[in-house]
């Protein structure tokens, strides 16, 4: 199997490299890649390394991930988010290739307090929400053979999350206030790129399970309770913080350019049963990716 990954350097995309080669042969491109474009601004570009690779499988690990940035930059976000997908999307159907994407909780309003299943009404509330969601429709208009990945606060140990924000925080300051009217599920890179890895394998002998997944670790959390699990880790781990007291605010504490949904819990039922995995709560990446970061 011969698989291209683009964005091969972000969080998800790092993952990828490791989790792919299991399966064939990996090709993998990043925007600054002179021998083959990776940069989603150049869509021609990427039409052209897909026609010369003839990939059986693109993964689209890239994406304008930075949602307060966005608010400014929409143009910038649709192309990349949106209209070089669909561009990804057309050229994989036009040689049949698997296409895989990933998405996010944002495409969701976040309204009330239960696990959203795939098929609920979309809503976003903010500029990413919606060039992510234009990039999934452009994938399910474009290419029958597609997974879209719905997945929520990713973290990984390379890379900048809030997981690292927090320790590093809790490093410097005795007081820190957070978040902790917002609900979801922390979920890991290496998580993510296994069950891609997975779910690749599985539709190359049944095609039926192309679609959208909430592919997301888990139980939920708040930020702030999450934050507390990070910091409970590092001092079970014998790591000396500075942090005394964290105190639970709203999200009107930190006006932020992009609404964030309150609601990010995902029903990750649908991944589960059609792959036969377990997907363990949050807390299992989250120990093992800070015991990680701190070289422990
Ligand atoms: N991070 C989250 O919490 C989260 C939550 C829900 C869904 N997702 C989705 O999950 C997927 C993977 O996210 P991630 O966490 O791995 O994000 P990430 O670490 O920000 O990775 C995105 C990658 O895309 C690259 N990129 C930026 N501009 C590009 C361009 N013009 N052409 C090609 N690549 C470009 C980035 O490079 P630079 O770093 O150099 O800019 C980065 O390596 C994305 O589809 C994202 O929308 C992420």
């Amino acid at each position: 199997m011969k698989i291209l990954l683009i964005g091969k350097n972000g969080q998800v995309g790092w993952e990828l490299q490791r989790s792919l080669s299991t399966l064939g042969d990996v090709v993998a491109v990043d925007y600054f890649d002179e021998a083959l474009c990776g940069d989603l601004t150049k869509p021609e570009g990427i039409a052209e390394t897909i026609r010369s690779v003839k990939p059986d499988v693109v993964v689209n690990a890239a994406a304008h991930t930075a949602v307060d940035k966005a608010e400014s930059e929409r143009e910038l976000s649709q192309l990349l988010n949106a209209d070089s997908v669909e561009v990804i999307a057309r050229e994989t159907a036009q040689i049949g290739a698997m296409l895989v994407h990933y998405s996010t909780d944002y495409v969701f309003n976040g309204e009330g307090d239960h696990f959203r299943q795939e098929d609920e009404q979309t809503g976003p509330l903010n500029v990413y929400g919606e060039t992510k969601l234009a990039g999934e429709k452009a994938v399910a208009a474009h290419n029958p053979r597609h997974f879209i990945f719905r997945t929520s606060w990713v973290y990984a140990t390379r890379g900048a999350n809030f997981a690292k924000t927090m320790l590093r925080l809790a490093k410097e300051k005795e007081q820190l206030s957070i978040i902790n009217d917002q609900h979801g599920a922390p979920t890991g890179a290496e998580l993510l790129a296994d069950c891609t890895a997975i779910a690749i394998r599985t539709a190359a002998q049944n095609a039926s399970l192309f679609g959208t997944y909430h592919l997301v670790a888990s139980g939920e959390t708040t930020w702030y309770d999450y934050a507390q699990y990070v910091f409970s880790v590092a001092e079970e781990l014998g790591e000396t913080l500075a942090i005394r007291e964290v105190k639970g605010v709203d999200t009107s504490a930190y006006p932020t350019p992009a609404k964030r949904p309150h609601n990010s819990r995902l029903s990750n039922q649908k991944f589960q049963s059609a792959f036969a995995v377990v997907l363990p709560d949050w807390q299992v990446g989250v120990k093992r990716a800070v015991t990680e970061m701190l070289g422990k």
